[in-house]
């Protein structure tokens, strides 16, 4: 059986992994967490460091960047939101911004009708927890926030989060928000929120670790949970995925309190999960 490696090897391969990773433009302002993080793991399992660099460029692909393609303009987008002067120029600006992200892009069809389907009947949330958001906080001016609310954004697209904090800095983002690059399944602990939004991420994330959905379901504080689904993949229509993702997100909630409202649209399946008078999630 071949030795295993001392400490201080792995230690001295994942930072060449690392600086190797960073190198190339497509990952470079993903957060060192998450590259050393996955770096790690493609250590533990591949061959030598080639092996390991190529296996977790591949991850961080299907992660992250099969989402996005072009070097996003952040500094242009913003410029552009600073020159905003009438609120009915902000609609069609941040629908514009959010093309830039798959998964959001996917939601503009539906966004007229996503949030205020979902969050129909809720009093003012005064809280948000956004994780593993992609462009999504864009959508602020479709959720039904109370004045000054707080919106807690997460992704691991560094210059992404930048660019998601000046806009929220922005008074007409009408939020108090904070933006983080950060791996989800690494945060210690989150804070309770009236509401936090897990949208179309624990696919995602489960290629990363097949436990991250009860994981993030575990440390979730929240009066109201908005979780959902992509009903086809990437590219192409899928049947029988929805079907799956529901089963599976079934699965995972077995045994927890609350109540389960379902919500089904075109392309996206999603779940609003709310806490029993009294009781927090989480
Ligand atoms: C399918 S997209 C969903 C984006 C957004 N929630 C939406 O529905 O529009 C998945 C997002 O998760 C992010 N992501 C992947 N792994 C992550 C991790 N470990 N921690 C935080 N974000 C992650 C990706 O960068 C990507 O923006």
């Amino acid at each position: 059986m071949p030795a295993k490696p001392a400490a201080s090897d792995v230690e001295a391969d994942l930072d060449r992994l690392v600086q190797a990773v960073s190198a190339s433009a497509k990952y470079r302002s993903i957060c060192r967490e998450l590259v050393e993080h996955i770096g790690r793991q493609e250590l533990a399992k591949r061959r030598n460091l080639r092996e390991a660099i190529k296996a977790t460029k591949n991850k961080l692909h299907q992660v992250g960047g099969a989402y996005l393609h072009d070097e996003a303009p952040y500094a242009d987008w913003l410029a552009e939101l600073r020159a905003v002067q009438h609120p009915a120029e902000l609609r069609p600006l941040c629908r514009k911004i959010m093309e830039a992200h798959a998964s959001t892009r996917e939601r503009l069809p539906i966004l007229d009708e996503f949030y205020a389907t979902c969050l129909a009947g809720l009093p003012p949330v005064r809280s948000v927890l956004d994780l593993a958001c992609g462009l999504n906080p864009l959508a602020l001016p479709w959720l039904p926030l109370a004045e000054d609310a707080t919106y807690r954004a997460i992704d691991v697209y560094e210059d992404m989060m930048a660019f998601v904090r000046d806009f929220m800095a922005l008074p007409l983002a009408g939020v108090r928000g904070r933006a983080e690059a950060r791996n989800v399944l690494q945060l210690e602990s989150l804070p309770r929120v009236d509401l936090a939004l897990l949208l179309k991420a624990i696919p995602c994330l489960e290629q990363m670790d097949k436990t991250a959905g009860a994981k993030l379901l575990n440390v979730i504080q929240a009066d109201h949970l908005l979780v959902s689904f992509p009903a086809h993949s990437l590219g192409h229509r899928d049947k029988g995925m929805a079907e799956h993702y529901e089963a599976h997100f079934r699965q995972l909630l077995a045994g927890r309190p609350g109540q389960i409202r379902r919500f089904q649209f075109s392309g996206e399946l999603a779940f609003l999960i709310s806490a029993e008078k009294g009781v927090k999630l989480g």
